[in-house]
């Protein structure tokens, strides 16, 4: 579901002819829908509100400081993986006290600046990880609360690249290692051990992994109580599927609430989840503007003004985006493949996709762009990063400029 819809033969971003903003803003240009973006938030919300979750939406996705705003004033907190997301969080306006810390390589400096915040939580994923954040904590003379992200070992039938929790992955403790931590919880005077952490992998369209995790947990936590261990917090993770495709019907909110609730109940425990793509992924597209048609003998593109350096994602995981024009033409569709102008062969945004003959100045939207899209982006080939515009309604706001040349220069020294 979103708000990028046609009316007759025009692709319009909310109330506004999507054309018009190619033609003001330029191209590559990231278009989002304000509406998508809220009201995708708003259905996890109502779906989980038996166990009133904090929704810890996760900046990766897409770190905009106006988008992740849009989710804050919403009540949302953030999950953040960096000191640079820590920035961005704060500048966002958003409460530390709903911060949530993931990620296997967290600095002393990170770990710093994050206890110097107050965050919520840290989800700590190793026992050297643990050592540090006590010494740090402890110097600091503070006690900061903890949870233990666990590798429950379960496939989350996703790309093999987007899932998380398999036994082989560099994430999270073990079982058995987690429980080891927590009968020597008091080794570490400066943290308050609250909580347990998953995160299954991502593009999850079905629910039943979290069922088989939740499973597992539910035991685990039922050992733990044998050691007296009582916890507050649940974190769940992320992982929720956005639909790319017109005709797949991953999971709904409604589904995976009422896949998780009971258990979750059960487990009298806080939740936290940590979506990023589920609320992100269908409020964005790519707008791009098709610069040569070109025939080898073999195939035929379209090349188009956004590569993969503007989005990755076909070319790291072969991930599927719905291309279509901006205009529809009354013409016999062709197959093209989509590429950018990157020196790559690897630089293309679709392959076999059937349009209606565009030719050289059309517009064409690339679908289900708002997360792990623009984050992504590099300036590889010297390629300065599209604009974002939000749109709400009939209005529309520049959100993040398009970067210049001088951008692309920006911090090296000439030696
Ligand atoms: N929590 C943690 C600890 C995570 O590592 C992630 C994503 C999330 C939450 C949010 O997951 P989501 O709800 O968005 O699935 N670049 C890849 C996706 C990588 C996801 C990394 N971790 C892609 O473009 O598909």
């Amino acid at each position: 579901m979103d708000y990028f819809n046609y009316r007759r033969d025009k692709l319009f971003a909310e109330g506004i002819e999507a054309e018009l903003l190619a033609k003001r803003f330029g191209t590559p240009l990231y278009l989002y829908s304000r509406r998508t973006l809220i009201e995708h938030f708003n259905k996890l919300k109502r779906a989980l509100k038996p166990v009133k979750p904090l929704i810890c939406y996760s900046l990766k996705a897409n770190g905009n400081l106006s988008l992740g705003r849009i989710l804050v004033k919403e009540g949302a907190g953030l999950d953040i993986v960096s000191g640079g997301e820590l920035f961005r969080a704060l500048k966002m306006g958003c409460p530390p006290g709903r911060i949530v810390y993931a990620g296997v390589g967290k600095t002393a400096e990170e770990i710093n600046f994050a206890l110097d915040k107050k965050i919520l939580l840290f989800n700590v994923e190793s026992i050297g990880e643990l050592k540090l954040l006590d010494k740090l904590a402890g110097k600091k003379g503070r006690k900061q609360k903890v949870a233990l992200r666990l590798n429950p070992g379960v496939e989350a039938h996703s790309h093999r690249y987007l899932e998380t929790a398999r036994l082989e992955s560099k994430f999270g403790l073990g079982l058995g290692e987690a429980l080891e931590i927590f009968k020597i919880r008091n080794h570490f005077p400066a943290l308050n051990i609250e909580g347990v952490h998953i995160h299954l992998g991502s593009q999850i369209s079905d629910p039943s992994p979290y069922l088989k995790a939740l499973g597992k947990l539910s035991s685990f936590l039922e050992k733990l109580k044998g050691f007296g261990v009582n916890l507050t917090w649940l974190d769940l993770g992320g992982g929720l599927a956005a639909s790319y495709r017109a005709e797949e019907k991953p999971s709904s909110a409604e589904d995976f609430a009422r896949t998780i609730i009971p258990l979750v109940k059960k487990t009298r425990l806080k939740l936290i989840i940590e979506p990023g793509r589920f609320i992100m992924g269908n409020a964005g597209i790519l707008v791009t503007k098709v610069l040569f048609l070109k025939e080898t003998g073999k195939k035929k593109f379209l090349i188009v003004d956004a590569g993969m350096n503007d989005l990755i994602r076909p070319a790291l995981y072969g991930a599927y985006h719905q291309i279509i024009p901006l205009k529809k033409k009354n013409v016999k569709k062709k197959r093209f493949e989509v590429a950018g102008p990157i020196c790559e062969s690897g630089d293309f945004l679709g392959k076999n996709v059937l349009l209606p003959g565009p030719s050289g100045g059309d517009f064409l939207a690339v679908r289900g762009a708002g997360a792990y899209s623009f984050a992504m982006s590099s300036n590889y080939n010297a390629r300065p990063r599209a604009a974002e515009v939000l749109v709400s309604g009939r209005k529309a706001i520049l959100i993040r400029k398009r970067e210049t040349y001088q951008d692309l220069i920006r911090g090296e020294i000439i030696k």
